[in-house]
C-alpha cells in the first residue's frame, strides 16, 4: 500500500551576529558564570542587534532552508511559523516573509504555542500534507525573546536568547512501514490551568503593552521530564519501532538537566541527545530547528536516520514528533 509521508527535504537556521556571554550578564544582574552555566548547562546566547526582528531572523533561516531544499518560493503551498515574538500583534510574521520571499501564491499564518511551537508548526504541517491540502510547506520556528525579557529579572533573564530555524517537508510516497523517510507521528498536549507556571505579563487585551516572561521555574522543571517522557513515548507507541531504535532525540534547549533527566527517565544513552544549549540558550520555538541543523550539517543526522522531536512550553504545552529523515 502506497501512503503520502511529509519528508524534510532541507533545513536551515539563522543566529544574529551578537553573542552575550554568561560574564557579560553577570556585570549586569547578580548572577555568574557559574550559577548559570551548573544550574542550565547555558554559557552564552544570541541576541538581535537594534530594528533586527524576528521576521528578519526567519526570513533568513527560510532562505537557508529552501536553498538546502533547491526549491523557489513560487513551489510553496504554505509557509507555518512557530513563534511567540511577532513583529506585530498582527499581521502574522508568516505573511510577512511570505511577502519578503516573493510568494504570491497560497497560504500563510502563525502557530503559537511557545517553546512547543515547532512541534505544533509540525504536526499541523504533516496534517495539510497528508490531507493533500499542500505539497510543499515552509515551517520555520522564529523568536527574539530578548525583548520578552525583564532584564533586571537574574531568573529569567540569564535563559533566553534569538534565533531562528527552518525545515521544508515536501509529500512523498511511502509504504506505510517503518522504514519509510519521513514524519511517522506527531503528538500534542496541553494543560491551560498551568498558565500561571510560565506566561507573559502583558498583552494587546490586558495591558496594551508586549509584557515580561514570568516563569516558577523549579515547577515549569518537576513537568518538563515527566510530560516529556510521556509524549516520547506516545510518540512512538504504534509506529512500528521503539525508543531504544531511535537514532538522535533533538529537544527543546531549556535546560541540560532536563536533557539528562529525560534520557535517564528513557534509559536511552545522553550522547544520542542533541546539545546546543551551551550556545544558544532557550531560544523558545527556535529551539528545536536551530539544534537540528546544527546536528545535520556536522553530519550526525543522516538520511536514514530515526529521529525524535521534543518540546515542552508556557501554557502549559507539550508534545513530539517522530520521523525518519
Ligand atoms: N543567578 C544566581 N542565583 C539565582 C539566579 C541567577 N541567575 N536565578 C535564581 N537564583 C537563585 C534564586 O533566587 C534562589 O535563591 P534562594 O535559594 O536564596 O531563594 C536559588 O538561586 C535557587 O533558585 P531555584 O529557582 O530554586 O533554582 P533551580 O535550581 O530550580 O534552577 C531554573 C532555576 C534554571 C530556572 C530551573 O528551575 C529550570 O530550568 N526550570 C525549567 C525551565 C524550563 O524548562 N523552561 C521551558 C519552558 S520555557 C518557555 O516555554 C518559554
Amino acid at each position: 500500500m502506497s501512503i503520502i509521508r511529509s519528508q524534510v527535504i532541507g533545513c536551515g537556521a539563522y543566529l544574529p551576529d551578537r553573542i552575550l556571554t554568561n560574564a557579560e550578564l553577570a556585570k549586569t544582574v547578580d548572577t555568574s558564570d557559574e550559577w548559570i552555566a551548573s544550574r542550565t548547562g547555558i554559557r552564552r546566547r544570541h541576541i538581535a542587534k537594534d530594528g533586527e526582528t524576528t521576521v528578519d531572523l526567519a526570513l533568513k533561516a527560510a532562505e537557508r532552508a529552501m536553498a538546502d531544499a533547491k526549491i523557489g518560493a513560487d513551489q510553496l503551498d504554505l509557509i507555518v511559523v512557530a513563534t511567540t515574538t511577532p513583529n506585530e500583534t498582527f499581521p502574522s510574521v508568516a505573511t510577512s516573509v511570505q511577502a519578503r520571499l516573493g510568494m504570491t501564491r497560497g497560504a500563510a499564518f502563525d502557530v503559537q504555542a511557545v517553546c512547543s511551537g515547532f512541534i505544533y508548526g509540525m504536526a499541523v504541517a504533516d496534517n495539510f500534507i497528508k490531507a493533500a491540502q499542500a505539497k510543499t510547506i515552509l515551517l520555520i520556528g522564529a523568536e527574539t525573546m530578548s525583548r520578552l525579557m525583564d532584564w533586571t529579572d537574574r531568573t529569567t533573564c540569564v535563559l533566553f536568547g534569538d534565533g531562528a530555524g527552518a525545515v521544508v517537508l515536501q509529500a512523498g510516497e511511502g509504504k506505510g512501514d517503518s522504514t519509510d523517510r519521513g514524519v511517522f507521528n506527531t503528538k500534542l498536549y496541553s494543560d491551560g490551568r498551568l498558565h500561571d507556571l510560565l506566561y507573559v505579563d502583558g498583552g494587546p487585551s490586558t495591558t496594551g503593552t508586549a509584557g515580561h516572561l514570568r516563569m516558577l521555574g523549579k515547577e515549569v522543571f518537576k513537568h518538563a521530564v515527566i510530560n516529556i517522557a510521556d509524549s516520547i513515548e506516545a510518540a512512538v507507541r504504534d509506529s512500528g519501532v521503539t525508543v531504544a531504535d531511535i537514532d538522535w532525540f533533538v529537544p527543546h534547549q531549556a535546560n541540560q538537566r532536563i536533557l539528562d533527566a529525560t534520557a535517564r527517565r528513557l534509559k536511552v544513552p545522553a550522547e544520542r541527545f542533541i546539545s546546543t544549549i551551551a550556545e544558544h540558550g532557550n531560544t523558545s520555538a527556535a529551539s528545536v530547528p536551530l539544534a537540528l541543523d546544527v546536528a545535520v550539517n556536522d553530519g550526525r543526522i543522516k538520511h536514514g536516520d530515526l529521529v525524535l522531536l521534543e518540546a515542552m512550553g508556557g501554557g502549559l504545552t507539550w508534545g513530539a514528533a517522530l520521523l525518519r529523515w
